[in-house]
């Protein structure tokens, strides 16, 4: 059997986490893909920076999207995240020159999913992005697949560790959301731009994303009710466990006779539940399905061993040959999240 070849682009927390598993467990991955997974080229911002890991011996691109027209690529690994740039201008090269796509990048399925997912399968190409929600929860392979025979009721979910760590983090020591938010930068959970992360966006974006598989809808995150986490003070925390509760930012998602109603917003939740012992930069992702009942998922939303697990499950996925169109149906039978509003007269 032939090589699955990968070119790999950007090297941060989540790119060094995929070169490490693909070295520590290249024959466990060989055995389950059927064939070997090798890289054939990275790129990243910085050649020199000290990773921890050595790139000696991997081929380098200067550019990014100059990874998109190797002949050795198979498989465009995208790791550099943000809406629009190289990432974008990178996932579009890869589609165009016939390589799958696995991407961490909430932000830009968020936003271009529909277009790309379409150009995917128009070209009978994978674009997997396990990664790209809640982490090391496979909470897409569980909607597309596990869930499959089921209709979908409700999605709920803590999706940004960040927000639960800094609101955790509040509640346990009494600290103020200054100290906190300094401590969550130190530990690396934050998005480059952290007001996505307070703001509730990076967790809209990934709500966006499972509302789209879940419900068969096209993506639609400016259809969802978003609100952050940064007007919560220790009284609110406080006056919240008085009553028995904690304060958790919370996307919930379901189907009406409205369309979708997707809101990410901060929620009162029961001390005792699963979401109220929710503790530090975890995930709980919550399906509903009429017939499987309540499914809860927890695990670590972020950091570099979680983050690479979901990505080397799409590898090995594509490795094994196995196809399944971006959103759990052809995107161009997604139907429309919010029916149309009709024209004033
Ligand atoms: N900033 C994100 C979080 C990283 O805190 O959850 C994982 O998507």
């Amino acid at each position: 059997t032939t090589p699955l070849r990968l070119g790999i682009a950007g090297l941060g927390t989540v790119g060094v986490g995929v070169l490490k598993l693909l070295t520590t467990h290249a024959e466990r991955l060989k055995e389950r893909s059927g064939r070997d997974i090798v890289i054939s080229a990275v790129s990243a911002r910085s050649k020199n920076k000290d990773r921890g890991v050595s790139l000696d011996e991997y081929t380098w691109e200067d550019d990014p999207v100059s990874l998109a027209s190797r002949s050795d690529v198979d498989v465009i690994v995208e790791l550099i995240g943000g809406e629009d740039g190289p990432a974008k201008a990178l996932v579009e090269a890869a589609l165009e020159n016939g390589k799958h796509v696995v991407t961490a990048n909430k932000a830009l399925l968020a936003m271009s999913g529909q277009p790309l997912a379409e150009r995917a399968e128009a070209a009978g190409l994978s674009l997997r992005f396990e990664a790209a929600v809640a982490g090391g929860i496979p909470c897409i392979k569980v909607l597309t697949e596990g869930l499959a025979g089921n209709e979908i009721d409700r999605v709920i979910g803590v999706m940004n560790g960040t927000c639960n760590y800094i609101l955790t983090r509040m509640e346990a020591e009494g600290l103020p959301y200054e100290e906190v938010f300094a401590e969550a930068d130190k530990l690396g959970y934050l998005e480059a731009d952290p007001t996505l992360d307070v703001g509730g966006i990076d967790a809209g974006h990934k709500l966006a994303l499972l509302s789209s598989i879940a419900f068969g809808t096209q993506v639609d995150f400016d259809g969802i009710a978003i609100e952050g986490i940064e007007r919560i003070e220790i009284a609110d925390i406080r006056h919240a466990a008085d009553m028995g509760f904690k304060i958790k930012l919370l996307g919930v998602a379901k189907l009406t006779g409205r369309g979708l109603e997707q809101r990410m917003s901060p929620c009162l939740v029961p001390k005792g539940s699963p979401l109220g012992q929710l503790q530090g930069a975890t995930n709980m992702v919550i399906f509903e399905g009429d017939a499987s009942g309540q499914i809860v998922l927890r695990g670590a939303g972020a950091g570099e061993g979680p983050t690479a697990s979901a990505v080397l499950s799409d590898i090995v996925d594509i490795a094994r040959g196995y196809r399944v169109p971006t959103f759990g149906q052809p995107a161009d039978t997604l139907r429309a999240a919010r029916p149309a509003i009709a024209a004033a007269p």
